[in-house]
């Protein structure tokens, strides 16, 4: 009798903590992916694709158009000589009272290396969040490194002020740094299905491929 009256309480106690675990770590899953969508949006930005890019010429401009005057990657992303990327973009924007179209600057103004090259133009959702995980990818960076340059760097941090003529990333830096934090401390999950491999749509304008 008495085994009989303890079982069915350590079986409810048993359910119980299960539904209590099941409690706790959903939403903080959840809020994992959707900040990774957060961070998504950002990097999907024409001011990060455009420096981001598959091919060796920069894109220029919310439309993403080719860099002008054939500006080229070069063998250390810093663009070849003649054409140096710091040869025209100096370490921070002239006053906007020159106007649009003058070249845009920040502290170390250059691409990616060609072997290491970072793409975030026309990278799915999935694949993008595979790309920043992945030290041989990612240029050698943990979590953590990843989440102080998106904190920091300078060239990301121009994205918000980006001179005359440019819009800033449309989503604020604190919140995409709260984004990053929520992503890492929910494991940083990667989207699995669907949509999440779908190409991007929102600016398919600097979706366009460049020629190179
Ligand atoms: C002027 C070109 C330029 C712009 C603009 C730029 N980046 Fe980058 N980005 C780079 C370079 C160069 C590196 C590699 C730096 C290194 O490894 O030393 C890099 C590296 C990164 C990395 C780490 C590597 C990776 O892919 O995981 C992230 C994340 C990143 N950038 C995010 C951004 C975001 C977000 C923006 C827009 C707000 C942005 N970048 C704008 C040039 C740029
Ligand atoms: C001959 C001068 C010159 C050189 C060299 C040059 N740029 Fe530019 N760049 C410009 C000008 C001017 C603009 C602004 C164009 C506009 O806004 O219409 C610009 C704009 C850009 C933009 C667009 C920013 C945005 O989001 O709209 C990027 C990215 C860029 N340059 C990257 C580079 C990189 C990387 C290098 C070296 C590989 C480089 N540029 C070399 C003159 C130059």
């Amino acid at each position: 009798m008495k085994t009989l009256s303890i079982r069915p309480i350590s079986i409810a106690l048993g359910l119980t903590a299960a539904s209590i675990g099941v409690r706790a770590e959903a939403p903080s899953k959840a809020s994992a992916a959707a900040a990774f969508g957060t961070i998504y949006k950002v990097l999907q930005s024409p001011r990060c694709v455009n420096c981001h890019i598959k091919g060796d010429s920069p894109l220029q401009g919310d439309a993403g158009t080719p860099h002008t005057q054939n500006v080229v990657r070069g063998p250390e992303g810093k663009g070849v000589p003649g054409l140096a990327c710091t040869d025209c973009h100096g370490a921070a924007n002239v006053p906007a009272s020159y106007g649009p179209a003058m070249p845009p600057g920040a502290p170390g103004w250059h691409l990616p290396p060609p072997e290491m090259k970072m793409v975030f133009q026309l990278v799915s959702k999935r694949d993008l969040c595979a790309s920043l995980k992945d030290p041989k990818r990612n240029g050698g960076r943990t979590l953590e490194a990843i989440a102080s340059h998106l904190e920091s760097d300078p060239l990301v941090l121009w994205g918000w002020s980006p001179g005359e003529g440019r819009g800033p990333v449309p989503i604020a830096h604190d919140e995409l740094v709260n984004a990053v934090k929520a992503w890492i401390g929910g494991g940083a999950p990667c989207p699995a299905t669907g949509e999440a491999t779908a190409l991007p749509k929102s600016a398919e304008g600097s979706q366009t491929a460049s020629p190179n």
